[in-house]
Protein backbone atom coordinates (compact mmCIF):
# COMPACT_ATOMS: atom_id res chain seq x y z
CA UNK A 1 0.00 0.00 0.00
CA UNK A 2 1.16 3.70 -0.77
CA UNK A 3 2.32 6.11 2.38
CA UNK A 4 -0.32 8.46 3.07
CA UNK A 5 -0.28 12.01 1.76
CA UNK A 6 -0.55 15.18 3.52
CA UNK A 7 -1.02 18.83 2.02
CA UNK A 8 0.35 21.69 4.61
CA UNK A 9 -0.30 25.38 3.39
CA UNK A 10 2.19 27.90 4.76
CA UNK A 11 4.20 25.53 4.86
CA UNK A 12 7.52 27.36 4.36
CA UNK A 13 7.84 28.53 7.66
CA UNK A 14 6.83 28.63 10.89
CA UNK A 15 3.57 25.95 12.43
CA UNK A 16 3.30 24.86 8.71
CA UNK A 17 6.98 23.95 8.14
CA UNK A 18 7.02 22.34 11.59
CA UNK A 19 4.05 20.32 11.29
CA UNK A 20 4.91 19.24 7.89
CA UNK A 21 8.08 18.01 9.84
CA UNK A 22 6.57 15.77 12.06
CA UNK A 23 4.11 14.34 9.88
CA UNK A 24 7.26 13.59 7.48
CA UNK A 25 9.11 12.67 10.19
CA UNK A 26 7.17 10.67 12.69
CA UNK A 27 3.80 9.57 11.10
CA UNK A 28 5.92 8.67 7.88
CA UNK A 29 3.93 10.72 5.46
CA UNK A 30 4.85 12.50 2.21
CA UNK A 31 4.12 15.79 2.59
CA UNK A 32 3.61 18.59 -0.01
CA UNK A 33 5.06 22.33 1.35
CA UNK A 34 2.69 24.50 -0.07
CA UNK A 35 3.61 27.81 0.26
CA UNK A 36 3.96 31.52 -1.46
CA UNK A 37 7.13 31.72 -0.79
CA UNK A 38 9.49 29.25 -3.49
CA UNK A 39 12.70 29.96 -1.90
CA UNK A 40 11.63 29.43 1.87
CA UNK A 41 9.62 26.48 0.51
CA UNK A 42 12.01 24.63 -1.40
CA UNK A 43 14.09 24.71 1.74
CA UNK A 44 11.80 23.15 4.03
CA UNK A 45 11.05 20.28 1.11
CA UNK A 46 14.87 19.75 0.44
CA UNK A 47 15.96 19.47 4.17
CA UNK A 48 12.94 16.58 4.77
CA UNK A 49 13.47 14.49 1.16
CA UNK A 50 17.22 15.83 -0.29
CA UNK A 51 16.49 13.91 -3.74
CA UNK A 52 13.24 16.25 -3.74
CA UNK A 53 10.47 14.57 -4.71
CA UNK A 54 10.35 11.41 -3.08
CA UNK A 55 8.54 12.16 0.11
CA UNK A 56 9.18 16.15 -0.11
CA UNK A 57 7.30 18.17 -2.42
CA UNK A 58 7.13 21.74 -2.98
CA UNK A 59 4.55 23.39 -4.75
CA UNK A 60 4.25 27.25 -5.39
CA UNK A 61 1.01 28.54 -4.24
CA UNK A 62 -1.36 31.32 -3.71
CA UNK A 63 -4.39 29.53 -1.40
CA UNK A 64 -6.42 32.96 -2.05
CA UNK A 65 -6.69 32.06 -5.83
CA UNK A 66 -9.07 29.25 -6.11
CA UNK A 67 -7.14 28.00 -9.48
CA UNK A 68 -3.79 27.70 -7.56
CA UNK A 69 -5.52 25.57 -4.58
CA UNK A 70 -7.31 23.50 -7.12
CA UNK A 71 -3.85 22.84 -8.96
CA UNK A 72 -2.07 22.37 -5.34
CA UNK A 73 -4.81 19.38 -4.83
CA UNK A 74 -4.51 17.95 -8.64
CA UNK A 75 -0.99 17.80 -8.39
CA UNK A 76 -0.67 16.35 -4.72
CA UNK A 77 -3.02 14.05 -6.22
CA UNK A 78 -1.17 12.87 -9.13
CA UNK A 79 2.25 13.19 -6.97
CA UNK A 80 0.72 10.74 -4.25
CA UNK A 81 -0.49 7.92 -6.51
CA UNK A 82 -4.14 8.51 -6.71
CA UNK A 83 -4.51 10.04 -2.41
CA UNK A 84 -4.86 12.79 -0.49
CA UNK A 85 -4.81 11.96 3.28
CA UNK A 86 -4.26 14.97 5.66
CA UNK A 87 -4.95 18.78 4.36
CA UNK A 88 -3.92 21.29 7.24
CA UNK A 89 -5.64 24.73 5.87
CA UNK A 90 -2.79 26.50 8.10
CA UNK A 91 -1.25 29.76 5.66
CA UNK A 92 -2.56 33.00 7.43
CA UNK A 93 -1.98 36.75 7.37
CA UNK A 94 -2.83 39.69 9.80
CA UNK A 95 -4.49 43.02 8.72
CA UNK A 96 -3.27 44.51 5.81
CA UNK A 97 -4.91 47.66 6.71
CA UNK A 98 -5.59 49.54 9.99
CA UNK A 99 -9.48 49.91 10.91
CA UNK A 100 -9.23 53.10 12.99
CA UNK A 101 -6.32 54.81 11.31
CA UNK A 102 -7.10 58.49 9.50
CA UNK A 103 -4.59 57.56 7.21
CA UNK A 104 -6.44 55.25 3.99
CA UNK A 105 -9.64 57.48 4.51
CA UNK A 106 -9.82 58.76 0.87
CA UNK A 107 -12.43 58.96 -1.17
CA UNK A 108 -12.29 57.78 -5.07
CA UNK A 109 -13.04 59.68 -8.04
CA UNK A 110 -16.80 59.58 -7.27
CA UNK A 111 -16.18 61.14 -3.99
CA UNK A 112 -16.82 57.65 -2.11
CA UNK A 113 -14.90 56.15 0.21
CA UNK A 114 -12.40 53.62 -0.87
CA UNK A 115 -12.40 50.21 -0.12
CA UNK A 116 -10.85 48.88 2.93
CA UNK A 117 -8.27 46.30 2.22
CA UNK A 118 -10.16 43.10 3.09
CA UNK A 119 -7.43 40.85 1.32
CA UNK A 120 -6.91 38.77 5.00
CA UNK A 121 -10.34 37.28 4.03
CA UNK A 122 -8.82 35.61 1.15
CA UNK A 123 -6.44 33.60 2.78
CA UNK A 124 -7.77 33.24 6.12
CA UNK A 125 -11.29 32.27 5.67
CA UNK A 126 -12.06 31.65 1.86
CA UNK A 127 -9.06 29.82 1.26
CA UNK A 128 -10.03 27.09 4.32
CA UNK A 129 -13.67 26.75 3.12
CA UNK A 130 -12.15 25.79 -0.83
CA UNK A 131 -9.88 23.44 0.84
CA UNK A 132 -12.75 21.66 2.79
CA UNK A 133 -14.54 21.49 -0.60
CA UNK A 134 -11.25 20.27 -2.01
CA UNK A 135 -10.12 18.01 0.30
CA UNK A 136 -13.34 16.15 0.72
CA UNK A 137 -13.69 15.67 -3.03
CA UNK A 138 -10.36 13.96 -3.20
CA UNK A 139 -10.67 12.06 -0.44
CA UNK A 140 -13.52 10.35 -1.57
CA UNK A 141 -11.57 9.19 -4.41
CA UNK A 142 -8.63 8.06 -2.45
CA UNK A 143 -10.06 4.38 -1.45
CA UNK A 144 -8.42 2.55 -4.63
CA UNK A 145 -5.02 3.67 -3.60
CA UNK A 146 -5.34 3.09 -0.08
CA UNK A 147 -6.65 6.13 1.67
CA UNK A 148 -10.34 7.03 2.14
CA UNK A 149 -10.18 8.48 5.56
CA UNK A 150 -9.27 11.66 5.60
CA UNK A 151 -8.18 14.66 8.30
CA UNK A 152 -8.70 17.84 7.92
CA UNK A 153 -7.19 20.45 10.47
CA UNK A 154 -7.49 24.50 10.26
CA UNK A 155 -5.71 26.77 12.25
CA UNK A 156 -7.68 29.23 13.79
CA UNK A 157 -6.45 31.41 16.84
CA UNK A 158 -6.80 32.32 20.36
CA UNK A 159 -7.72 35.39 18.46
CA UNK A 160 -10.89 33.27 17.45
CA UNK A 161 -12.08 32.19 20.59
CA UNK A 162 -10.95 35.48 22.46
CA UNK A 163 -10.26 38.48 20.18
CA UNK A 164 -7.44 40.79 18.98
CA UNK A 165 -8.01 44.05 18.92
CA UNK A 166 -5.05 45.53 17.15
CA UNK A 167 -6.40 43.04 14.25
CA UNK A 168 -10.48 42.69 14.02
CA UNK A 169 -10.37 41.19 10.36
CA UNK A 170 -7.66 38.63 11.73
CA UNK A 171 -10.24 38.40 14.62
CA UNK A 172 -13.53 37.75 12.78
CA UNK A 173 -11.81 35.54 10.13
CA UNK A 174 -10.54 33.25 12.97
CA UNK A 175 -13.86 33.25 14.30
CA UNK A 176 -15.06 31.97 11.15
CA UNK A 177 -12.23 28.91 10.85
CA UNK A 178 -14.12 27.67 14.03
CA UNK A 179 -17.38 28.17 13.15
CA UNK A 180 -16.68 25.94 9.78
CA UNK A 181 -15.33 23.15 11.36
CA UNK A 182 -17.96 22.85 13.89
CA UNK A 183 -20.79 22.84 11.48
CA UNK A 184 -19.09 20.19 9.08
CA UNK A 185 -17.05 18.03 11.18
CA UNK A 186 -19.58 16.19 13.29
CA UNK A 187 -21.17 16.01 9.39
CA UNK A 188 -17.98 14.99 7.36
CA UNK A 189 -16.92 11.70 10.25
CA UNK A 190 -20.03 10.02 9.26
CA UNK A 191 -17.88 9.33 5.96
CA UNK A 192 -14.35 9.04 7.90
CA UNK A 193 -13.54 12.56 7.18
CA UNK A 194 -12.28 14.85 10.68
CA UNK A 195 -12.80 17.92 10.59
CA UNK A 196 -10.78 20.30 13.61
CA UNK A 197 -9.72 23.50 14.44
CA UNK A 198 -6.18 24.54 16.47
CA UNK A 199 -6.11 28.02 18.09
CA UNK A 200 -2.56 28.99 18.81
CA UNK A 201 -1.77 30.76 21.61
CA UNK A 202 1.53 33.09 20.81
CA UNK A 203 4.26 31.51 19.00
CA UNK A 204 7.25 33.31 17.98
CA UNK A 205 7.07 33.05 14.07
CA UNK A 206 7.92 35.43 11.01
CA UNK A 207 3.81 36.43 11.39
CA UNK A 208 4.57 38.57 14.59
CA UNK A 209 6.10 41.74 14.59
CA UNK A 210 9.66 41.17 15.40
CA UNK A 211 9.12 44.29 18.03
CA UNK A 212 5.94 41.42 19.88
CA UNK A 213 8.82 38.88 19.52
CA UNK A 214 11.37 40.53 21.30
CA UNK A 215 9.15 41.76 23.80
CA UNK A 216 7.54 39.07 24.40
CA UNK A 217 7.87 37.28 28.16
CA UNK A 218 9.65 33.52 27.81
CA UNK A 219 6.61 32.61 30.07
CA UNK A 220 3.86 32.87 28.03
CA UNK A 221 5.15 31.45 24.31
CA UNK A 222 3.73 28.29 23.37
CA UNK A 223 6.33 25.73 21.86
CA UNK A 224 5.64 24.28 18.32
CA UNK A 225 5.49 20.78 20.12
CA UNK A 226 1.86 22.04 21.61
CA UNK A 227 0.91 21.98 17.93
CA UNK A 228 2.30 18.43 17.27
CA UNK A 229 0.26 17.38 20.44
CA UNK A 230 -2.67 18.41 19.12
CA UNK A 231 -2.03 16.82 15.48
CA UNK A 232 -1.14 13.49 17.21
CA UNK A 233 -4.39 13.62 19.15
CA UNK A 234 -6.41 14.17 15.79
CA UNK A 235 -4.82 11.19 14.45
CA UNK A 236 -4.94 8.97 17.11
CA UNK A 237 -8.63 8.91 17.40
CA UNK A 238 -11.24 9.06 14.28
CA UNK A 239 -13.68 9.98 16.17
CA UNK A 240 -12.68 13.97 17.32
CA UNK A 241 -14.33 15.90 14.47
CA UNK A 242 -15.49 19.18 14.63
CA UNK A 243 -13.34 20.12 18.02
CA UNK A 244 -11.27 23.02 18.25
CA UNK A 245 -8.31 23.01 20.41
CA UNK A 246 -6.68 25.91 22.18
CA UNK A 247 -2.66 25.64 21.90
CA UNK A 248 -1.35 27.04 25.47
CA UNK A 249 2.00 26.63 26.87
CA UNK A 250 2.79 22.70 26.46
CA UNK A 251 -0.97 22.20 27.12
CA UNK A 252 -3.81 21.26 24.77
CA UNK A 253 -7.15 22.22 25.29
CA UNK A 254 -10.57 20.68 24.10
CA UNK A 255 -12.91 23.99 24.36
CA UNK A 256 -16.93 23.35 23.84
CA UNK A 257 -18.81 25.92 22.12
CA UNK A 258 -20.80 28.10 24.56
CA UNK A 259 -23.57 26.68 27.00
CA UNK A 260 -26.94 26.63 25.88
CA UNK A 261 -28.35 29.71 27.54
CA UNK A 262 -31.94 28.52 27.90
CA UNK A 263 -33.87 25.49 26.95
CA UNK A 264 -35.37 26.85 23.58
CA UNK A 265 -31.45 27.13 22.70
CA UNK A 266 -31.07 23.83 23.55
CA UNK A 267 -33.60 22.23 21.79
CA UNK A 268 -32.92 24.85 18.50
CA UNK A 269 -28.98 23.77 18.51
CA UNK A 270 -30.30 20.09 19.60
CA UNK A 271 -33.18 18.98 17.91
CA UNK A 272 -34.64 21.27 15.12
CA UNK A 273 -31.88 19.38 12.44
CA UNK A 274 -34.85 17.57 11.04
CA UNK A 275 -36.89 20.99 10.50
CA UNK A 276 -33.83 22.70 8.97
CA UNK A 277 -33.15 19.42 6.48
CA UNK A 278 -36.64 19.46 5.24
CA UNK A 279 -36.39 22.89 4.68
CA UNK A 280 -33.25 22.98 2.87
CA UNK A 281 -34.20 19.95 0.50
CA UNK A 282 -35.56 22.53 -1.91
CA UNK A 283 -33.96 25.60 -1.19
CA UNK A 284 -36.29 28.52 -1.31
CA UNK A 285 -36.55 30.35 -4.17
CA UNK A 286 -35.28 33.89 -3.61
CA UNK A 287 -35.41 36.98 -5.84
CA UNK A 288 -33.01 39.32 -6.86
CA UNK A 289 -30.45 37.79 -4.00
N1 LIG B 1 2.38 32.49 15.43
C1 LIG B 1 1.35 32.62 16.24
O1 LIG B 1 1.47 33.08 17.38
C2 LIG B 1 -0.01 32.18 15.80
C3 LIG B 1 -1.03 32.10 16.76
C4 LIG B 1 -2.30 31.71 16.37
C5 LIG B 1 -2.55 31.38 15.06
N2 LIG B 1 -1.53 31.47 14.13
C6 LIG B 1 -1.87 31.08 12.75
O2 LIG B 1 -0.96 30.08 12.35
C7 LIG B 1 -0.89 30.06 10.92
C8 LIG B 1 0.56 29.98 10.49
O3 LIG B 1 1.20 31.17 10.90
P1 LIG B 1 2.70 31.22 11.41
O4 LIG B 1 2.68 31.83 12.75
O5 LIG B 1 3.37 29.93 11.20
O6 LIG B 1 3.24 32.35 10.42
P2 LIG B 1 4.42 32.39 9.34
O7 LIG B 1 4.37 33.77 8.79
O8 LIG B 1 5.68 31.90 9.95
O9 LIG B 1 3.94 31.35 8.24
C9 LIG B 1 2.87 31.63 7.38
C10 LIG B 1 3.20 31.10 6.00
O10 LIG B 1 2.05 31.32 5.17
C11 LIG B 1 2.50 31.70 3.90
N3 LIG B 1 1.43 32.39 3.17
C12 LIG B 1 0.93 33.64 3.39
N4 LIG B 1 -0.01 33.92 2.48
C13 LIG B 1 -0.14 32.83 1.69
C14 LIG B 1 -0.95 32.52 0.57
N5 LIG B 1 -1.82 33.41 0.07
N6 LIG B 1 -0.82 31.30 0.00
C15 LIG B 1 0.08 30.40 0.47
N7 LIG B 1 0.89 30.65 1.52
C16 LIG B 1 0.78 31.86 2.12
C17 LIG B 1 3.70 32.58 4.16
O11 LIG B 1 4.54 32.68 2.99
C18 LIG B 1 4.37 31.85 5.32
O12 LIG B 1 5.33 30.92 4.87
C19 LIG B 1 -1.64 31.30 10.45
O13 LIG B 1 -2.94 30.94 10.02
C20 LIG B 1 -1.73 32.16 11.69
O14 LIG B 1 -2.82 33.02 11.67
C21 LIG B 1 -0.29 31.85 14.47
Amino acid sequence: MSKPVAIITGAASGIGESVATHLHNHHNYRVIIADLNPLAGERVAKALDPTAGGTALFHRTDVSDYTSQAQLFKRAYEWGGGRIDFFHANAGIDDRQDMYAREGEELDGEGLLKKLDTRLFGVNLEAVVQGLWLFKYYVRRSREAGGGRGYFVATSSAAGLYHMQQCPQYTASKYGVIGLCRATGPIFVKEGITVNAICPAFIPTNLCPPEVAKRWPKEHITPLSTVHKAIDAFLADDTLSGKVVELSQENIYFREQHDWVNESQRWMGEESNKIWDEGYKEPPKREGY
